[in-house]
């Protein structure tokens, strides 16, 4: 049976008509065009689609719309408006750590998620904030790398 959904989306009211158990993956790239996040395993184990649930790193693939009645979700595309979104794709870039860009707006979500909570993140902590996210590419010290440079830079800004 169809619900009205009602959440928060890169900062705006918004509801739709949907299925309870629709994942919020499919909903934020078909009914709002938020293609950033995206579909690796679609088993929780990728971190290509994740997503900022009232701040906290999630996987967009194992929510529900029923899961996110209510809450404050930020994709790449509302983040990508912020400053701090800059620095850390200034790095990312600096350091080659984007190379097909498919692991990219899961990375830096899991980044920003990271550097909120802690803005002077060791590099074992780095990569354990970035543990669930996987890239097939660059051998993760690259974007490690950029992410340390960020919060090191960027002092201040989380
Ligand atoms: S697609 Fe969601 S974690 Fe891989
Ligand atoms: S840059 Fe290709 S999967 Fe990470």
């Amino acid at each position: 049976m169809m619900k009205t959904i009602s959440f928060r989306l890169n900062g705006q009211a918004v509801s739709l008509k949907a299925d309870p158990a629709r994942r919020l993956l499919d909903i934020i790239r078909e009914d709002f065009d938020c293609k950033g996040a995206k579909e690796g395993c679609g088993e929780g184990e990728c971190g290509a689609c994740a997503v900022l649930l009232d701040g906290c790193l999630v996987n967009s693939c194992l929510l529900t719309a029923a899961m996110v009645a209510g809450k404050n979700i930020w994709t790449i595309e509302g983040y990508r408006e912020t400053e701090r979104f800059r620095l850390l794709k200034a790095k990312l870039d600096e350091h080659g750590s984007v190379q097909c860009g498919f692991c990219t707006p899961g990375f830096i979500m899991a980044a920003e998620a990271l550097l909120s909570k802690n803005p002077h993140p060791t590099e074992a902590e780095v990569r354990e904030g970035l543990s669930g996210n996987l890239c097939r590419c660059t051998g993760y010290t690259m974007i490690v790398d950029a992410v340390l440079a960020a919060a090191r830079e960027g002092e201040g800004s989380w």
